[in-house]
């Protein structure tokens, strides 16, 4: 098979060189992209007058045939073409001969690896957002359901101020939203055409760059040629988001993965979401979530490969830049699929409300609460901090609960104290004192939700 390089070749490629150059075997699934930028190209060559219209019928034709002939799995590759450009316009010359060698005109397969890159991730992107958006309203809709359900709100692990289940869940929501932001602040950079860097330098002859990026719904034109082809910050920041994003659904997992203990015995994970032990009949394992938190490690390290192949690489197309691919489809298929579990599984989660509550009645979680209430009374924060460590270590030592002790002993701790401090230590009030802007009163975890969810419909 001859190799549209060939020209200043005397020897062969060597077979080792063709498996190790090869491309083919991965960016075969850049086909649509790299046809639709071939026809918008085309399209350009023969509006400039670049090709006639009757080549650019021919190419239009052969390019169609082409798709379909992908499509229905009937077309054959061949790891001596390298990749997906050099396949699709072997073929075209194959099928429709000079018309076909014009395509290549004005263009390298250095600014059109980009353009097709840059289309694969501009959709693939949108379809990350629209998963998002549905994990957002999952969250609202699951926090919705829950409002009456208390909880232990940690720090360090410890059980530190009871709040709501649907605020603790609302976080996430806010997490995700965070995530999907930054996509889309991603996609305004992607949205540059690179189409007409050519090489490196541009091309002498009169292409309209413009005209290519609006048939292709880009918002505008790269503006320098040799940016353009050297140029992979839009799938860095993808693969940055996509870290981030994996990060918060790593801690989503943690925490399910322990609420489904024996110890916290928070949830019930659904049958269909769990596996079994091999061994110990009784197990009922959170593999799916313990993947989850695995595969954040590949997508990290997506991540830290391609800016590792990146950082040392003058300007401007290096090979090297090749390897940008395989991090980019497996940091898409693994999210894709880890948004859906999520999609999935969130809203059969069952919540064991009573054993949440039970757990807000242990631990002295209304301390600060008893701290707040000397503070209104007119105690500086320090003292009245330190008088409730010793109410706390008072209980302790008695096996007592703050509700449990009586007038006179709070009094004698501070004649601060009257009647309505009973008022103040039951998780319930405690949760609903938290009035503070973003705080977990019910009240203002209700109106957080439906303003989250009226921001998102609004999208
Ligand atoms: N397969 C190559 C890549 O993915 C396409 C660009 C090759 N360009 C070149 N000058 N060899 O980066």
């Amino acid at each position: 098979m001859k190799k549209p390089w060939s020209g200043r070749f005397k020897e062969k490629t060597a077979d080792i060189v063709e498996k190790y150059t090869e491309s083919i075997s991965f960016d075969k699934r850049l086909w649509k992209q790299d046809i639709e930028g071939s026809i918008a190209h085309a399209k350009m060559l023969a509006k400039q007058g670049i090709i006639s219209d009757s080549d650019l019928k021919e190419i239009l034709i052969g390019l169609t045939e082409i798709y379909r002939e992908i499509e229905d799995g009937k077309f054959k590759f061949d790891i001596k073409l390298e990749d997906i450009h050099m396949h699709i316009e072997a073929a075209l010359i194959k099928k429709i001969g000079e018309a076909g060698s014009k395509l290549h005109t004005a263009r390298s397969r250095n600014d059109q690896v980009s353009l097709d890159l840059r289309l694969y991730l501009k959709e693939e992107i949108r379809e990350i957002i629209a998963l998002l958006l549905k994990i957002e309203f999952i969250f609202t809709e699951v926090a919705e359901k829950h409002l009456t359900i208390v909880m232990p709100g940690y720090t360090h692990l410890q059980r530190a101020q009871p709040v709501l289940l649907s605020h603790h869940l609302m976080a996430y929501a806010h997490m995700f939203d965070r995530d999907r932001m930054r996509l889309q602040d991603t996609l305004k950079r992607l949205d540059v055409s690179p189409l007409g860097a050519c090489a490196l330098a541009g091309t002498s002859l009169n292409i309209d760059r413009k005209y290519v990026s609006e048939i292709l719904d880009f918002h505008s034109v790269s503006q320098n040629s040799i940016d353009s082809v050297s140029d992979r910050d839009f799938a860095i920041e993808f693969l940055s988001n996509s870290a981030i994003l994996m990060m918060h659904i790593s801690r989503l997992a943690e925490e399910l993965i322990l609420w489904s203990t024996e110890e916290f015995s928070f949830i019930e994970l659904p049958d269909a979401f769990t596996t079994g032990s091999s061994i110990m009949p009784q197990k009922k394992n959170p593999d799916v979530l313990e993947l989850m938190r695995g595969k954040t490690g590949r997508i990290y390290g997506n991540l830290i490969s391609l800016l590792t192949t990146m950082k040392g690489l003058p300007l401007s197309y290096n090979r090297d830049m090749q390897e940008d691919k395989e991090p980019i489809f497996d940091t898409v298929d693994t999210l894709k699929m880890t948004l859906n579990v999520i999609i999935e599984l969130l809203p059969n989660i069952i919540f064991n409300s009573k054993r949440m509550a039970e757990t807000v009645q242990e631990g002295f979680l209304t301390a600060t609460d008893i701290a707040e209430y000397l503070v209104r009374k007119g105690l500086p924060f320090r003292m009245a901090h330190e008088l409730t460590g010793k109410m706390v270590r008072y209980c302790i030592d008695n096996n007592k609960r703050f509700k449990d002790l009586t007038l006179e002993e709070y009094k004698n701790f501070s004649t601060l104290f009257s009647e309505d401090i009973y008022n103040y230590v039951d998780p319930f009030d405690s949760i609903n004192s938290k009035r503070s802007e973003g705080g977990t009163a019910r009240e203002l975890v209700i109106q957080q939700i439906s303003q989250f969810r009226r921001k998102l419909q609004e999208l």
